[in-house]
């Protein structure tokens, strides 16, 4: 797995506007540097996301939204659908980010919900794992690890786990400027393999992409990038300017 996967969540910020000249930047730097052998993928905010589609066309860039509700239509005011996610080019949704399990009170068993209709309505899901300041100082990060890829699994089937990315992103990580270091990102990486091969199969332990979070910067990039286990990287504060969002790609490899 020598491509790597590089997401843009881009959380709420920027305006159609923003949004767009992004997506020219981008697609400027590519033109010039003839695109890229990773996969990447811009998680926009929902009212961007079509234009932003219309943008990367012809780039291979491609996009992912931030959230999904687990239903496919009704009355559910304010939320947005699978079809409604892929009618305006999305291929990924980020599942159980630790903002909305904090903020908007997401469980195990709703990130599941939303995994599997993902799953079921053509959507990859980037499923967001990883444990508080306090379960970490507490030492139960592998405990916790554990649950979470339990239950947001739960009948997540052999022939469609290949479509599942996993996003390990330790909470207190996330816009504090503090990463983990690659060690103790490695290490939970090989502790997800693990749980995948009992959970699936050798196969799918070895070979589902598994990428880190967490105070990604131009800095730490290189570093954290390094061991094999850790296919790519979900990007927040350092993603909103093109500069240091290729500065990361390029110094992964
Ligand atoms: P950050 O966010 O890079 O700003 O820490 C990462 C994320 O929340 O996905």
């Amino acid at each position: 797995m020598n491509k790597k996967l590089f997401i843009a969540n881009w959380k709420m910020n920027k305006g159609l506007v923003q949004s767009q000249q992004f997506a020219e930047e981008l697609k400027a730097h590519f033109e010039k540097h003839k695109g890229t052998t990773d996969e990447i993928v811009l998680c926009p905010p929902f009212t961007s996301l079509e234009a932003v589609h219309r943008k990367l066309n012809g780039t291979g860039v491609k996009l992912g939204a931030q959230n999904v509700y687990y239903e496919s239509s009704g009355a559910y005011t304010g939320e947005i659908s699978c079809g409604m996610l892929k009618s305006c080019g999305c291929e990924y949704v980020i599942t159980g980010h630790s903002e909305r399990r904090r903020y908007f009170n997401e469980t195990n068993a709703i990130v599941n919900k939303k995994v599997l209709i993902a799953l079921d309505e053509g959507l990859k899901p980037i499923l967001c794992i990883g444990e508080t300041l306090q379960e970490h100082d507490d030492k139960i990060t592998e405990a916790v690890i554990d649950e979470q890829l339990t239950s947001c699994l739960l009948h997540v089937n052999i022939e469609d786990i290949p479509n599942v990315v996993i996003a390990y992103e330790p909470v207190w990580a996330i816009g504090t400027g503090k990463n983990a270091t690659a060690h103790q990102a490695e290490s939970v990486h090989n502790f997800t393999r693990k749980k995948l091969k009992k959970l699936y199969s050798e196969e799918i332990s070895l070979n589902t992409r598994i990428i880190y979070g967490g105070s990604i910067t131009p800095e730490n990039a290189k570093e954290l990038f390094a061991p094999q286990t850790i296919n790519g990287g979900l990007v927040g504060g350092a993603s909103l300017e093109v500069e240091s969002f290729i500065e990361i790609i390029n110094s992964a490899h």
